[in-house]
């Protein structure tokens, strides 16, 4: 058996990764393709990763789509997902001719990875357990990849083949700006997976137009001022306005910002065991943390109210209140965008508590949310570590997904 391993970030697939697969399989006579997205690249900037589940379900669309799937011989698998940690190469040879051993592994990756593989980790480990099949993206000469080939023969004894395919010069960052420049109908991505980055708004490709009326906007407001005290309610037109002008910045309906913004502490002025009491009613679960920190549980019970009582069905808005404590890892734009304004907004003053300058955090914010959530969970951890407080094992999960953010400054093509 043969056959061949197509890893990638695959954010999102499009049609040169297909056929680079396509030609990988033909032109080596592979038995099997499999088309295996990376959750978490160790090369790579995630900053601009969509979920895994949604780069999964467009791979899947797509090699249905184009290729045929299974039944020609195309696989997908999500076993860079099962891992925990960062995603290496290595590791995934090793799992996968431990599986099968008697099957003869072809690894696909390009003409621009083989340049810089030496900074790999274990890369004469890798060679070992396959065959590199190279492909050229037409951004690195052939001659100093042939060249670079043979040297890697020479030094670690690596077998490599190159493959010709139809790159078209398409690479996933031009695609996403495009998405994001409101093009999405004129990018190289199979239909099926157009069709789902538009329904699920990915890369920034937000509608015009409004989900909320005015006048909706305008009886959640009034609530509010009801609801909460004159502070909480100033409070929460801060994170409100705040949202609204991050996604603004970072391609996310105004309009959903506005409200998750706005709804965000809906619950945090009714009494704490009254809190609990409703989320025990509700069937909301809540961890020993949070039933011993009771000050955390208004998120999760905000998230519940905003379903019951407002009506909201959008899932990330519910789930933009539900984190805006201690975030999750790999929050989507609008939960980070709630995450940060509720620490950011006009009258927060933090500046007893904090090592940098508020206004330096505002002004980041614009330009790098990233590393701006990382920075708010440090600050916050040292602070709580300072104080001498219990600190949410959530909080440290969100920090050990953000903290690469820190030194990371630019991000890279794929
Ligand atoms: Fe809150
Ligand atoms: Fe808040």
């Amino acid at each position: 058996m043969k056959t061949g391993i197509l890893g990638g970030t695959f954010n999102p697939i499009h049609n040169a990764h297909l056929s680079l697969g396509k030609a990988a399989k033909e032109q080596f006579s592979l038995d099997k393709l499999i088309f295996m997205p990376a959750a978490r690249p160790a090369y790579k900037d995630p900053r601009q990763l969509v979920s895994f589940e949604d780069r999964m379900e467009m791979t899947r669309l797509a090699v249905e789509e184009v290729l045929g799937g299974e039944k020609n011989g195309y696989f997908l698998s999500d076993l860079e997902f099962k891992r925990p940690g960062n995603t290496y190469t290595c590791d995934t040879m090793a799992y996968m001719t431990a599986k099968e051993p008697d099957t003869e592994f072809y690894f696909i990756i390009g003409g621009d990875s083989l340049m810089w593989i030496d900074e790999w980790k274990d890369p004469a480990d890798i060679v070992n357990k396959c065959t590199l099949i190279v492909a050229e993206r037409g951004d690195t000469r052939m001659d100093i990849l042939k060249k670079k080939a043979e040297e890697l023969r020479q030094s670690i004894n690596a077998r490599i083949e190159f493959v010709n395919y139809d790159h078209n010069f398409v690479s996933s960052s031009d695609i996403r700006k495009k998405i994001r420049l409101g093009e999405l109908k004129n990018v190289a991505l199979p239909s099926s997976v157009i069709e789902y980055i538009d329904k699920k708004e990915l890369y920034g490709c937000c509608k015009d137009g409004f989900y909320f009326s005015p006048d909706e906007i305008q009886r959640f407001t009034l609530e509010m001022q009801k609801t909460l005290s004159p502070f909480r309610f100033q409070h929460s037109l801060g994170v409100s306005y705040m949202s609204a002008s991050l996604a603004m910045v970072y391609g996310v309906a105004v309009d959903k910002a506005t409200v998750a913004g706005l709804l965000h502490d809906s619950a945090k002025e009714i009494d704490e065991n009254e809190q609990e009491r409703l989320c025990d009613e509700k069937g909301i679960d809540l961890t020993p943390v949070e039933r011993s920190a009771k000050q955390l549980i208004h998120a999760k019970l905000g998230a519940g109210l905003a379903k019951d009582k407002y009506g909201i069905k959008d899932e990330d808005i519910c789930n933009a209140i539900k984190f805006h404590t201690v975030g999750r890892p790999a929050m989507t734009r609008l939960e980070q965008i709630v995450f940060c304004a509720d620490f950011l907004e006009p009258q927060r003053d933090f500046k007893d508590k904090m090592s940098m300058p508020l206004r330096e955090l505002r002004s980041l914010v614009f330009r790098d949310i990233d590393k701006t959530t990382a920075l708010i969970l440090k600050e916050t951890i040292d602070w709580l570590k300072i104080k001498g407080s219990e600190i949410n094992p959530a909080t440290y999960e969100t920090y050990d997904y953000y903290k690469v953010f820190l030194d990371n400054t630019d991000a890279v093509k794929d």
